[in-house]
């Protein structure tokens, strides 16, 4: 029971890896709150956070919406507290080529992925615990690797790594740790399901992986606790790949794995 009672936050926390490492936090005794724009999504992840005991709510929000989000982390701090560990995760994503991307697609994802990641930030500025939160921010290998038929998710993720280590440097003096987390291509998530779609395109992303595999949710999750303890209090700033190596084959083994969709 490493976070007994402690507030965890999750922005696009009702499925995938954010979802795991939501359900990581409150199995080690967290108070945990999910939040993505889906009601029904919303519903299900607090139910399934709650079968077996522990404390969760939810808030149907989107991340693109400062307000909504504000009154989510006001409503939380009121029942809760100050919020412990901030998880920054709603991401969209699909596979497009730039020639072929028209300016809202390209808009949409940025304001999903960067903006929202500053929305979340921002809005629980106020209510993060000082000293001792720590926030960490669901980035992407692409982030630093020019990868074909991505250039709206590079974009954004390199903007998260950016907001990540700038937010480090101001908000380190209040005693609050920003850190990101980089996985590789995870398991079972709607990510992989919409980079690799088929079969023989799972089999390639597997073999571009040094560690010859997709990672699990629960690797990240684990990451992330580790982050978020005592024994990682004096790192910060920190773009933290989980990825079996992958990001090592550099951008290559993402054209070559995205190629065999
Ligand atoms: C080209 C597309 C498109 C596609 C949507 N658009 N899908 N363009 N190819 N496959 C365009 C639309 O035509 C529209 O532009 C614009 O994008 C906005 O579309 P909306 O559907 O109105 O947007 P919205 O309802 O806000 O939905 C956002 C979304 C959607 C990103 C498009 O897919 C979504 O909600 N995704 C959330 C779930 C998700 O993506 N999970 C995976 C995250 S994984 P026009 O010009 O027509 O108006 C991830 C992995 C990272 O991030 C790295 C892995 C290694
Ligand atoms: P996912 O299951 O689709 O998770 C995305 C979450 O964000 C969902 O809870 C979704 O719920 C929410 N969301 C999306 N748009 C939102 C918005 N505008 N406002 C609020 N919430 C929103 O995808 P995943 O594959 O697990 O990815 C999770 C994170 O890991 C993302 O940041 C992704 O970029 C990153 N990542 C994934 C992989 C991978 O292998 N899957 C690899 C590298 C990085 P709603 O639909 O209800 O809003």
């Amino acid at each position: 029971m490493k976070f007994r009672d402690k507030v965890v936050f999750v922005a696009g926390g009702t499925s995938g890896i954010n979802l795991g490492i939501a359900e990581s936090f409150l199995a080690e005794g967290a108070r945990v709150v999910v939040l993505s724009r889906n009601q029904d999504k919303v519903d299900a992840a607090v139910a399934g956070l709650t079968s077996e005991g522990g404390e969760a709510m939810g808030f149907a929000a989107d991340v693109r919406d400062f307000d909504a989000l504000s009154a989510s982390m006001a409503a939380t701090a009121a029942r809760w507290g100050a919020i412990d560990v901030l998880i920054s995760g709603a991401a969209g994503n699909f596979v497009a080529p730039a020639a072929e991307l028209s300016a809202n697609a390209f808009k949409t994802v940025i304001d999903i992925d960067l903006l929202g990641c500053f929305n979340v930030m921002r809005a629980a500025h106020e209510y993060l615990r000082k000293p001792g939160a720590s926030v960490i921010n669901i980035t992407a290998p692409q982030s630093w690797l020019p990868t074909p038929m991505q250039i709206h998710a590079c974009a954004a993720k390199a903007g998260i790594d950016q907001v990540t280590r700038t937010a480090a440097m101001e908000w380190g003096g209040a005693g609050i740790r920003v850190n990101a987390i980089a996985p590789g291509p995870i398991e079972d998530t709607e990510g992989m399901r919409r980079l690799a779609p088929t079969a023989a395109a799972e089999k390639a992303w597997k073999e571009s992986v040094p560690l010859g595999r997709y990672g699990t949710r629960n690797e990240i999750a684990r990451v992330a606790q580790w982050l978020c303890c005592d024994e990682a209090a004096y790192i910060t700033g920190v773009v933290l790949p989980v990825d079996g190596g992958w990001s090592l084959g550099g951008s290559s083994a993402m054209t070559m794995a995205l190629s065999a969709r």
